[in-house]
């Protein structure tokens, strides 16, 4: 599949659709599905025509977070590399963004949630930051903004165990802003955006960037700072093992590292 079938972008009623499509690896991202999600926002944000951005998956699958054969094969380098211009496009996006969740969200499918505006999940939608598990560590700003949204020891659960958890937690949790049945999430979000295509867009930008104003500096340092440990904790034995261990179809074993 082409970059663009990938990545498949669609416009209209002033809202830009970006749909993650690559359902033979469970819409996991690689780099030019990293670069197609920023350069669509980023044209997004430049484009009159478009008011509202819609991120969404395939039907039974939003992603599975960052592709893994790349973490070994194709490691993000630094602030230029597709990944890095993806979450500064999405944590810096002017106009809105709202996330349609299906099925599985992994990884950098949480983390980016914390940047949308409104996001909604299916009921079977399940939830996981396995950053610690694979020996790495959190990514996208998650480190500043989880114990922001929801305190220390509930974001601390979440990173360092890094375990499954449902739609109604995330929802608890302040992750999304509701839960829907499965087959009406994708309407509803689009309805969602719909409705905010409609409020003047003026407004809608300048509300949302105070709502942002307290961390704004913060998140670009943080997530820079996190990417610098991320890179480096690829090259660590314990991420060694870990990504090992799922191209093998098994278990772990980290007891041998300190
Ligand atoms: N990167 C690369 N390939 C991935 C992937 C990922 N993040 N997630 C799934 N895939 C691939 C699998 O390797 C498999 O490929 P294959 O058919 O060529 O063998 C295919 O997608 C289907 O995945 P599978 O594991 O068989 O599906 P499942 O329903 O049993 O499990 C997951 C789905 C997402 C729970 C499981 O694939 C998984 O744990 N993936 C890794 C998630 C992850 O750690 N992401 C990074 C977080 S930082």
């Amino acid at each position: 599949m082409s970059s663009t079938e990938l990545i498949q972008r669609e416009s209209s009623d002033n809202i830009l659709t970006l749909r993650i499509n690559r359902p033979d690896k469970k819409n996991a991202l690689n780099l030019a599905m990293y670069q197609g999600l920023a350069d669509g926002l980023r044209q997004a944000d430049g484009d009159d025509t478009v008011r509202v951005i819609l991120i969404c998956g395939t039907d039974d699958c939003f992603t599975s977070g960052n592709d893994l054969a790349d973490f070994l094969g194709a490691p993000p380098t630094g602030a230029d590399s597709p990944v890095m211009q993806f979450l500064f496009a999405i944590s810096e996006a002017r106009k809105p963004v709202v996330a349609a969740v299906n099925g599985l969200a992994v990884g950098v499918g949480v983390t980016m949630l914390l940047h949308c505006d409104l996001a909604y999940a299916g009921n079977s939608a399940t939830f996981q930051m396995p950053f610690v598990n694979l020996g790495l560590c959190p990514e996208a700003g998650s480190t500043l903004l989880l114990p922001r949204i929801m305190g220390h020891q509930r974001a601390a659960e979440l990173l360092l165990l890094g375990e499954a958890f449902n739609a109604g937690k995330a929802h608890g949790l302040g992750i999304v802003t509701e839960v829907c049945p499965d087959g009406d999430v994708q309407a509803y979000a689009r309805q969602k955006a719909l409705q905010l295509a409609s409020q003047p867009a003026a407004a809608v930008r300048l509300a949302k960037s105070l709502l942002k104003r307290d961390c704004t500096p913060q998140l670009r340092e943080t997530i820079i700072e996190e990417g610098r440990q991320f890179v480096a904790r690829l090259k660590s034995p314990e991420a060694a093992e870990a990504l090992q261990a799922f191209m093998q179809r098994r278990k772990p074993d980290f007891s041998k590292f300190n």
